[in-house]
C-alpha cells in the first residue's frame, strides 16, 4: 500500500467538496487502487476563515504545496488565470501529478501545461473544467485517436441555463432571474463572464482544441451571450413554439466555424429539456453520434470529475494528447432562419423574407427571418436590437 499525499490550490466550493467525497471513500478508493489518500495541505487567501477539515494544514504560501516534496498530486479549483498558471507549472515542473477544473487557465495555457507535464512524465487532467460533472474531456481524447470529430454543439453553463428556464417557464425578467441565481449561489456576484457568453467561449475552446489537435486562440472565437434577452423576446419565443438556450458550437469546415450565441431550439430538440444547472455536449463524428450530460456546476459533481482524474492517476492511465500552437482561420458564420427584435422604424431589407411574429409593442417588432447568417445581422442590428438563431433538426 502507498500513501497519496494530496495538495489542494484552493479550498472553496469545489475542493472542499473534494476533500468530502474523498473522506467518505477512503476506504472505497484503498479496496480499488491499494493506494491510501491523505489530503495533507491547502492553500487559501484567508486563513483565518473557519475550515471544516480539521486535519489539514492551510497555507496562505503556494511553495508549501507547490514545491513540498511530499505531495504527489495538487488539485487545483481557485479560479483566475496568472497565479494558477504559475503555480501549475511549478508543480509539472516539480514531477507532480496535476488536476484542474479552472476552464480560464486551461483555455489559455493547455498547449504548455500539457507539454510541461509530458517533459516531467506527470499527467495534467482537466475534465472538470468543461462541464462540471458531465464527462466529456476523456470520451473526446479517446474517440479523436480514431475519428474524425466534424461538430461539437453544448449547453456549457449552468447559470445562464437556469436562467432563461427561469424567464421561460415563469415568465420573469432577466434581472430578477440572476438575482434569484445569485441568491441560491448559481451565479457569481460578478456574472460578466457566464452572461457575456464568455465562460462557454473558453470551453468550446477546450473541446475545439482537443477535437482539432491544434490550440486554438480564445480571442479569435466570437462570443454572445444572454443579458439582451428580455421578455418580449419571450413571449415571441413561445408564440414561435421555440425555447431558448446559449449553445457554443465547433464545427470543422474547411475555415474552422467556432462560436457562442444564444439560440431557439423547438421541443423535439434532445437540447429543449436540459434545464437549470444541467449540461449537455453533443459530438457528431465519422462513425457515430453521441451526447453526454449532467450536472455542470456544484461542490459534489464537479468534485466527481476531479475524483475521476484522481483515479486515473492512482490507475496510471496515459492519456497522451498532442495540442500545438498554430494560427487557424477561425469564423462563427450561421447561415439559416433568424428570430429577430427591431425597432419599429426600422425596415428589413427586401432581400430577405420575414415573418411579423409580435407587432403589439410601443417600441419593437419581432420578426423570424429566413435564410440569412449573423453576419449580415450583426452588422444591420443596433445596440438595443436583438437576434438569435433558429437551430433546426433534432440533435
Ligand atoms: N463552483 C463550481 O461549481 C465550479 C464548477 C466547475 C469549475 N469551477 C472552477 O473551479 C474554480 C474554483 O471555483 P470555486 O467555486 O471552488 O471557487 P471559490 O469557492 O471561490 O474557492 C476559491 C478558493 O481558492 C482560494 N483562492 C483564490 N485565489 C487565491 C489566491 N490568490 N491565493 C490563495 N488562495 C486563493 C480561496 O481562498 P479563501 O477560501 O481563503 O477565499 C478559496 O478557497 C474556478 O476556476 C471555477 O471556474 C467551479
Amino acid at each position: 500500500m502507498n500513501n497519496v499525499n494530496i495538495g489542494f490550490l484552493g479550498f472553496g466550493v469545489v475542493n472542499s467538496g473534494v476533500y468530502d467525497i474523498l473522506t467518505k471513500n477512503k476506504q472505497r478508493i484503498l479496496k480499488s487502487t491499494n493506494k491510501n489518500i491523505i489530503p495533507k495541505k491547502a492553500l487559501i487567501r484567508d486563513i483565518y476563515k473557519k475550515r471544516n477539515s480539521t486535519n489539514m494544514i492551510f497555507s496562505s504560501n503556494p511553495l508549501d504545496i507547490v514545491d513540498d516534496p511530499t505531495i504527489h498530486i495538487v488539485i487545483e479549483a481557485m479560479g483566475g488565470i496568472e497565479f494558477p498558471r504559475r503555480c501549475i507549472l511549478k508543480a509539472l515542473n516539480n514531477k507532480k501529478h496535476v488536476i484542474t477544473v479552472n476552464k480560464a487557465v486551461v483555455s489559455k495555457h493547455l498547449d504548455e501545461f500539457l507539454k510541461v507535464a509530458k517533459e516531467n512524465n506527470v499527467l495534467f487532467l482537466f475534465e472538470g473544467s468543461v462541464a462540471g460533472g458531465t464527462k466529456i474531456i476523456k470520451p473526446l481524447i479517446e474517440e479523436c485517436r480514431f475519428d474524425s470529430i466534424t461538430e461539437i454543439k453544448g449547453i456549457l453553463n449552468g447559470t445562464t441555463n437556469y436562467i432563461l428556464s427561469k424567464m421561460y417557464n415563469e415568465n420573469i425578467s432577466y434581472d430578477d432571474c440572476l438575482k434569484e441565481a445569485q441568491k441560491l449561489g448559481f451565479a457569481e456576484a460578478d456574472p460578466t463572464d457566464d452572461v457575456k457568453g464568455i465562460d462557454v467561449k473558453r470551453k468550446i475552446n477546450i473541446l475545439s482544441s482537443i477535437s482539432k489537435g491544434v490550440f486554438i486562440d480564445e480571442d479569435l472565437i466570437d462570443a454572445r451571450g444572454i443579458d439582451d434577452i428580455n421578455l418580449l423576446d419571450i413571449k415571441a419565443f413561445k408564440k414561435l413554439n421555440l425555447i431558448p438556450k446559449l449553445i457554443g458550437y465547433f464545427r470543422d469546415l474547411e475555415v474552422l466555424n467556432i462560436g457562442v450565441s444564444p439560440m431557439l431550439v423547438d421541443n423535439s430538440h434532445v437540447f429543449s429539456n436540459i434545464n437549470n444547472s444541467f449540461n449537455i455536449v453533443s459530438l457528431k463524428g465519422d462513425t457515430k453520434d453521441s451526447l453526454f450530460s449532467s450536472l455542470g456546476a456544484g461542490s459534489l459533481p464537479t468534485g466527481s470529475a476531479i475524483l475521476n482524474d484522481l483515479m486515473d492517476i492512482l490507475n496510471e492511465k496515459n492519456f497522451d494528447i498532442d495540442i500545438e500552437k498554430n494560427e487557424l482561420d477561425i469564423n462563427s458564420k450561421l447561415d439559416g432562419d433568424y428570430y429577430l427584435r427591431l425597432k419599429k422604424n426600422r425596415e428589413i431589407s427586401k432581400d430577405y423574407k420575414y415573418e411579423v411574429i409580435d407587432d403589439s409593442d410601443d417600441n419593437y417588432n419581432c420578426y423570424r427571418i429566413f435564410d440569412t447568417n449573423n453576419e449580415y445581422l450583426k452588422n444591420f442590428c443596433l445596440e438595443d436590437e436583438f437576434y438569435c438563431h433558429i437551430l433546426k433538426g433534432a440533435v
